[in-house]
């Protein structure tokens, strides 16, 4: 018997693709439906082989439609939803900061409406610790109780949604759970991020972009850690809350870059693979650094994450090259 419908938006998208085939597989009595637009940044052929699958449904849905998002609500009566769907890169917010408002702002409204007129369950938002704004070398890791102090037009957007979620929660008790992670990394991920561009720069044998010294530190988790703490948080996180989700994984971009090499020198993929360095003009408004503190997680939840950082490294390089 089916007893949820949940819906998954961003599902052809790096995380989301994740996400939904943990949930097609470890929940055959849900009726799980994917919406995507299909983005540039989406890849149907991370999800298509679910097709075959009774407990899944694929929609191809804009958001900021906010016509279409009632309409398929109303027709399908989704019990809970799941909200990944976003303008996710940095670099295009700086180009086009009017998307990532209609899509990551507006869009998350139209969902949160459309939700509260048709279902009764759970609206897990996912978002980003870049909401936070950036640390100093000295600060402490963020927990959930730092105030929002973005810095992009991208974690802006996201920082705006999350607290359109809150206030829905507030004001018409909606049943929310908003999580807050950091970078993530792995298979299906778009060669425009980070580690995918230092991957392939080596496989073909290309200059690695390092913007500015190369001093800025991001914290690491792996996107199969995130999905599931996402499964966690989405059946047994508290109605209202945030949770931080990362893994310790802190290094700067330009040891990112070494250690990445060392794992494809060691796996001969390429002889001098530090050798590729190539520093570019920083990003403007470049955050300093990241880093996440999930103590809540655990402590409320017991999560942590599994995948070692250089084991978790070496498995996508491996990904990447097939
Ligand atoms: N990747 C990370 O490191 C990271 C870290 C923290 C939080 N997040 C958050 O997780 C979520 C997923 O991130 P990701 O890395 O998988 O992003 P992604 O860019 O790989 O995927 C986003 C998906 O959303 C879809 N989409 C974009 N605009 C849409 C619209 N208007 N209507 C419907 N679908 C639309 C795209 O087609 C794509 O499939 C985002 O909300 C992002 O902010 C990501």
């Amino acid at each position: 018997m089916i007893s949820k419908k949940i819906l998954i938006t961003g599902e052809s998208g790096f995380i989301g693709s994740h996400l939904i085939n943990l949930f097609t597989n470890k929940y055959p009595n849900y009726e799980i439906h994917g919406l995507d637009k299909l983005t540039y940044a989406a890849n149907k052929n991370y999800t298509k082989h679910l097709e075959n699958k009774t407990n899944y449904k694929f929609h191809k849905v804009d958001i900021f439609n906010r016509e279409d998002v009632f309409k398929l609500f109303h027709e399908y009566q989704f019990t809970d939803v799941i909200h990944l769907a976003a303008e996710s890169h940095v670099d295009n917010s700086i180009a086009n900061p009017l998307l990532f408002v209609e899509t990551n702002i507006v869009g998350t409204l139209n969902l949160l409406d459309a939700f509260r007129s048709v279902s009764s369950g759970r609206f897990h938002h996912v978002s980003t610790d870049e909401v936070y704004g950036d640390l100093n070398e000295f600060d402490s890791a963020f927990t959930e109780k730092n105030p929002y102090n973005p810095s992009s037009p991208y974690s802006a957007s996201k920082a705006s949604s999350d607290l359109i979620v809150r206030a829905y929660h507030r004001t018409y008790n909606l049943n929310i759970v908003i999580t807050n992670c950091s970078n993530n990394y792995g298979p299906h991920q778009h060669h425009e991020k980070f580690i995918p561009t230092i991957i392939s720069s080596i496989l073909h044998n290309k200059q690695i972009p390092i913007y500015g010294s190369g001093k800025n530190i991001r914290d690491w988790l792996h996107v199969e850690d995130h999905v599931e703490a996402l499964d966690l948080i989405f059946h047994q996180g508290h109605s209202g809350e945030t949770y931080n989700i990362g893994a310790n994984n802190e290094v700067s971009n330009l040891e990112l870059v070494y250690l990445i090499s060392d794992i494809c020198l060691e796996k001969k993929i390429h002889q001098d693979p530090r050798g590729l360095i190539s520093f570019v003009k920083d990003r403007l408004g470049h955050d300093n650094r990241y880093a996440i503190c999930s103590k809540k997680l655990y402590e409320q939840l017991k999560w942590q994450s599994s995948i070692d950082f250089k084991q978790g490294l070496s498995m996508t390089i491996d990904w990447y090259m097939k």
